[in-house]
């Protein structure tokens, strides 16, 4: 802490100069989660918070379609990451024209994209949704079959659990497509009782030997209200680690593969993007209003 208590203070003054807050994801690292972060949360709370933020600047401590979404949805703002490199093998596994094909092949079958992708891919899509909110956007429609992009696996954890039929498509996260069965099997032979929460991007099989599935969020909610003495967060290493902290008494087991995309986000990274006003984060006005409809039919559903 002693070596980043620099950073923290001048970005907390910058914050104030530059009247700027910053969202940060909760797979960021604990220095700016619980440093500098004003709001934290998963893919749909920072999405709500950018609706609402008043500030003149929003730094996303996240990734590219994180700091994407949040001006299209509060255009007037500034919009910073600060490191415009922060990418997403979702976001990179699927173009608008792939969207296209998809409807051709599968006429008047309705469209639901991960927020994990372009503006441009969220335009062509009906709506969009998070690992948050996918079992109730996907029934949401009413229909039988919906097109559910990009992550194949995510797609799958969710038509378990629906008579929806759901078409996919063979996205993945690198970092949570690299957990196995097997993984879940060690972790529960080394520590005895442990509850192991897996996050729906993991491959199906995962989720099969989980005893929950679901968003980073609602992973915290579990910890919250369950209150295992040991638990196993099947996710992005800093997860446990911004977690831990608020829960003393629980034992966190910590399987972790890392996000190399999040962690291009640093302290100093944050503080040079307060002070340099770089980089913004643009999306072309006719991109962006198709994008915020296929975002705002989500927000809507409840
Ligand atoms: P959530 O925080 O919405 O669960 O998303 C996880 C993730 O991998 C974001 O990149
Ligand atoms: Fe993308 Fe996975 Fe990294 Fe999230 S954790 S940003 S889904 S690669």
């Amino acid at each position: 802490w002693a070596v980043h208590a620099e950073d923290v203070a001048a970005i907390r003054q910058l914050k104030r100069d530059r009247d700027a807050i910053i969202l940060a994801h909760n797979y960021q690292t604990p220095e700016i989660y619980h440093g500098v972060a004003d709001i934290v949360g998963d893919s749909l709370a920072l999405a709500r918070e950018a609706v609402t933020a008043k500030a003149s600047v929003i730094v996303l401590a996240g990734v590219h379609f994180m700091a994407e979404t949040a001006k299209i949805l509060n255009p007037g703002r500034t919009v910073l990451i600060p490191d415009a490199r922060a990418g997403c093998s979702l976001a990179s596994s699927i173009t608008a024209a792939d969207v296209a094909d998809l409807r051709a092949r599968h006429p008047g079958v309705p469209v639901i994209t991960y927020v994990n992708t372009s503006a441009e891919v969220k335009a062509a899509s009906d709506i969009c949704c998070t690992s948050g909110n996918a079992l109730k956007i996907v029934e949401s429609l009413g229909v039988p079959r919906v097109i559910m992009i990009p992550d194949g696996y995510l797609a799958r954890n969710i038509a378990a659990r629906t008579s929806v039929e759901i078409i996919t498509w063979e996205g993945a996260c690198e970092v949570h497509e690299r957990f196995t069965p097997a993984d879940i099997a060690e972790i529960r032979a080394g520590h005895p009782g442990v509850a192991v929460v897996a996050h729906p991007e993991c491959p199906p099989e995962v989720v099969a030997v989980a005893d929950f599935a679901g968003s980073t969020a609602e992973m915290i909610d579990f910890v919250a209200r369950d209150r295992p003495k040991r638990v196993a967060l099947i996710t992005e290493c800093s997860m446990s680690d911004n977690v831990a902290a608020g829960f003393p008494e629980i034992s966190f087991v910590k399987p972790c593969n890392l996000c190399p995309h999040m962690k291009r986000i640093t302290l100093p990274g944050i503080r040079h993007a307060l002070e340099t006003l770089t980089h913004e984060v643009t999306v072309p006005d006719a991109i962006a209003a198709g994008a915020r409809r296929a975002v705002d039919r989500m927000l809507a559903v409840r």
